[in-house]
């Protein structure tokens, strides 16, 4: 019913490293040639835990965009945007915050984990506990199929569901909507209308769901219902109300634990990453003194890729031949560390050096950033007035 969208939104963390880029951008980049997509910066999320020490959020938000520009997220083909632009997801959080139990909330796995790993934040605020509904609205509020995120937020797009399918539940049913669903089915004309109830009761009934697909696909080429029919009618099928928000998915990334230089995951925190920004020398010396398999002491010892950082790093880089060259080189020390690196340096050093040359584009003109933001956010307001509108109107809100 609904056009197959994507959503995403990071948060405004400054310039961004490979982590970022294999974890997350990739997968963004991928998506913009498939689907409409929206990425934005979750420039209120960062307040739910930062919100003492805010920084420049300003200058981290065009920082960051500027790399996401630089990795390749196209800017013709996606709407780019910033939360707090967009003043409607505060909205929409607040009419989904009536109708949330806090168990819900309370139960949702980052919750407590994070809480526990920044000990050193306060963050027994109602912000911090709320932050996944935030996450919620702002999926739900442009009607979201498919949101690409690392496994921790998983359980962040599923809870979004259960929201999405209790707020439908709530304020799905409007007086008479039995009555207004017949009646739009009426106007599909008689054979169709027909066939429309036959291939709902043969769901709701004898749970054919190849019959409610092909229920849903004539809905979809039915060229002459309005758009509250056509909610209607979506929720009539499988039995329900009206279907005002979408249920979201979430696309899981794969490969999405870079490591970083010293064989933890690359982050920020633990200072061992390379930026997308990275100068090419800058690559090779810290590439150089990244430690490998601690049993080669000497060049003579053999080692075991499974030990050695490098090794995961060529997983990313290295084709099968090459793969073989590392195995067969290190476990027989054949050849050395430095010589194993080499490649591996070149292909980084290749990834990145298109990335600078974008940068530096936006780098010398950073009205260009600021004015695809500026765009984005028109474009988003549109589209989350569309859904607030219809929010407004089912919970009874409209005032017209
Ligand atoms: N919570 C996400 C994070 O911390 C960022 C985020 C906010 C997000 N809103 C979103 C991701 C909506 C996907 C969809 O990384
Ligand atoms: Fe690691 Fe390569 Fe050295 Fe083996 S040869 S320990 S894989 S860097």
């Amino acid at each position: 019913m609904f056009e197959t969208r994507v959503l995403s939104g990071m948060r405004p963390t400054g310039s961004l490293h490979l982590g970022h880029y294999h974890g997350v951008l990739k997968n963004w980049i991928r998506l913009q040639a498939e689907y409409p997509c929206l990425y934005f910066v979750a420039d209120w999320h960062a307040l739910t835990t930062d919100y003492e020490k805010p920084g420049d959020l300003q200058q981290s938000c065009w920082d960051m965009v500027t790399d996401w520009l630089a990795a390749g997220v196209d800017p013709h083909q996606t709407t780019l945007f910033v939360q707090s632009q967009v003043p409607e997801h505060a909205e929409l959080h607040l009419l989904l915050s009536m109708m949330t139990p806090l168990g819900w909330l309370e139960r949702v796995p980052t919750y407590k984990d994070q809480q526990a790993k920044l000990a050193d934040k306060d963050l027994s605020t109602y912000g911090f506990l709320g932050y996944p509904l935030l996450q919620s609205a702002d999926i739900l509020i442009y009607r979201a199929k498919y949101v690409p995120v690392g496994e921790d937020q998983v359980p962040h797009v599923e809870f979004t569901r259960e929201v999405a399918r209790r707020f439908n539940h709530l304020y799905g049913r409007e007086p008479g909507y039995e009555e207004k669903a017949k009646a739009a089915v009426k106007k599909m004309g008689t054979k169709k209308a027909r066939l429309l109830n036959e291939l709902r009761t043969g769901f709701l009934e004898r749970g054919e769901t190849e019959a409610l697909s092909r229920a849903q696909a004539l809905l979809e080429e039915q060229q002459n219902l309005s758009r509250g029919d056509r909610e209607r009618l979506y929720g009539w099928l499988e039995g329900g109300g009206k279907k005002i928000l979408a249920e979201p998915e979430a696309l899981l990334t794969e490969a999405s634990r870079m490591i970083g230089l010293d064989g933890e995951k690359m982050s920020k925190s633990y200072g061992n990453t390379i930026s997308l920004r990275e100068e090419p020398e800058a690559v090779a010396k810290k590439i150089r003194a990244m430690p490998t398999d601690p049993a080669r002491v000497k060049r003579t010892d053999p080692g075991n890729p499974e030990k050695c950082p490098v090794w995961t790093l060529h997983q990313i880089y290295s084709d099968e031949e090459r793969k073989a060259w590392v195995r067969k080189g290190c476990t027989t020390a054949g050849i050395g560390c430095l010589e194993c690196k080499q490649p591996v340096i070149q292909a980084i050093q290749e990834e990145l050096a298109p990335m600078r040359e974008r940068a530096q584009v936006y780098l010398d003109d950073p009205t260009l950033v600021k004015n695809i933001v500026a765009d984005g956010c028109d474009k988003a307001k549109k589209l989350a007035t569309e859904t607030m509108r219809d929010v407004r109107e089912a919970i009874g809100l409209a005032y017209t």
